[in-house]
């Protein structure tokens, strides 16, 4: 795919629904007792492998309308082995959420994902629910992955040695049919998505700053959950129009979590023009409309506490700090290294390529801005989604555009993306 240069964005747009959300309302959707409608629903790679683990698990799910599905809960220890091994694509949430789910089940399931999803640390997720009393088969920390459900599993107190919502998520729904409390505390917070659902679901969470407890549940019940739009989705559009002098952009119905959202923090910090308005609780998370005018940025430094918060916006981080005056850096996100792709490697080389000034460190990078549009080229996107929608909004804010190799990986999290981008481009 060629993106050639933009002069400006302009428009109103809406985003997909959110991915987080989505996956966790396919799955806590499923433990739930009866119907739950879902409204907003975002459709894409990743999460048509949850509508299809959770229909091979046995729940039936409607499916009204792109973004609007019913799924019919089987109460929280209803779930059936499939008599083949569940494929979760390239879905990292999947995998790591259903392992949790299944620990408290009955019978014997197998995972297993892409050939990405199969590098990726799983041994995180195991651990915990080990001393739960889960048994977890893992291939050297790896998936391919047994589970074999039990219904003796014990609460526990658990300090996350990684900020990842994906293990913290693991170990509250396995803690749903667990005996006794469960406690996790974080190095630093992370997204919230699950124990919000949890609690609107019934459950009783205690949510802390830096701690989450939770008690074994009796049931689930949840009418409707209302998936809002994908910040991270959105993202590149955010950033694409601060860079672009003389944008005006407006995303509507968008997620603002604020454990979610910290990519607007750092571009407020930096000197962007963003501002929310219409902002509401919408099925307890928080959602707003975002106005995006062109600005100048300065640099600035990103530390461990705040990366959880943009943790998928690094790479959109690292081209925004390449516009700005001034060193920019990241540190304490050594987590990257086991994303989709490296990608500490992946966003480093593709903008070093395309001409921005930039070196990668064990645990994040640093970024040297110029005040002037890098030069273009070509990159690929190594099957990364966020790297491909990466080197899309460098090719609309370089000189001479992008061409992004491997740019149908958009689809894991945004099949529309490109078109979307179209539509609100000038040149
Ligand atoms: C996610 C959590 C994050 C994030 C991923 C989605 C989630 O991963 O990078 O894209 O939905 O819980 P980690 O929890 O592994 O940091």
């Amino acid at each position: 795919m060629k993106v050639i240069p933009a002069g400006t964005l302009h428009g109103h747009i809406a985003v997909p629904g959110d991915k987080s959300i989505s996956h966790r309302a396919l799955l806590i959707g499923a433990l739930c007792e009866g119907k739950v409608h879902v409204r907003g629903f975002g459709r894409s790679g990743d999460t048509e492998s949850t509508l299809a683990a959770v229909r091979a698990l046995g729940v039936d799910v409607d499916e009204q309308a792109d973004d609007e599905l019913t799924v019919h809960g089987v109460g929280l220890r209803g779930l059936r082995p499939p008599n083949t091994t569940i494929d979760c694509g390239n879905a990292g949430t999947l995998i790591r959420l259903l392992i949790g789910i299944l620990a408290g089940q009955q019978g014997r399931f197998e995972l297993t994902g892409d050939e990405s999803l199969r590098t990726r640390p799983m041994d995180r997720v195991a651990e915990p629910l080990t001393r739960m009393g889960a048994h977890v088969e893992t291939t050297d920390g790896r998936a391919p992955i047994a589970v074999e459900g039990s219904d003796a599993l014990r609460g526990i107190d658990y300090t996350l040695p990684v900020a990842s919502a994906q293990v913290k998520s693991a170990i509250l729904l396995a803690a749903l049919s667990a005996d006794g409390t469960t406690t996790v505390v974080e190095p630093a917070s992370t997204r919230d998505h699950t124990e919000l659902m949890l609690e609107a679901a019934g459950a009783r969470v205690r949510r802390r700053p830096a701690s989450v407890s939770i008690e074994p549940a009796p049931r689930l019940h949840l009418d409707e959950i209302v998936v809002p739009g994908d910040f991270s989705a959105a993202a590149p559009f955010i950033v694409a129009a601060t860079l672009l002098p003389g944008s005006e952009l407006t995303i509507h119905d968008l997620g603002l979590n604020p454990r979610r959202a910290g990519l607007l923090d750092v571009l407020e910090r930096m000197g962007a023009r963003v501002s929310v308005f219409n902002r509401r609780k919408l099925g307890g998370e928080w959602v707003g409309d975002v106005d995006v005018h062109s600005a100048e940025l300065i640099g600035t430094e990103i530390g461990p506490a705040e990366v959880p918060a943009l943790v998928d916006e690094l790479p959109l981080f690292a081209l925004a700090a390449a516009f700005a005056r001034g060193e920019s850096r990241v540190r304490g996100a050594g987590e990257l290294r086991v994303k989709e792709t490296d990608r500490i490697e992946t966003v480093t080389d593709s903008l070093r390529t395309l001409g921005v000034r930039m070196r990668a460190r064990d645990d994040g990078f640093e970024v040297r801005g110029v005040p002037s549009r890098p030069r273009g080229g070509a990159m690929r996107s190594n099957g990364d989604h966020r790297v491909a929608m990466l080197g899309a909004v460098a090719g609309l804010v370089s000189r001479e555009g992008v061409d992004v190799g491997g740019a149908d990986a958009v689809a894991i999290s945004f099949p529309g993306f490109f078109e979307l981008l179209d539509s609100v481009s000038r040149r």
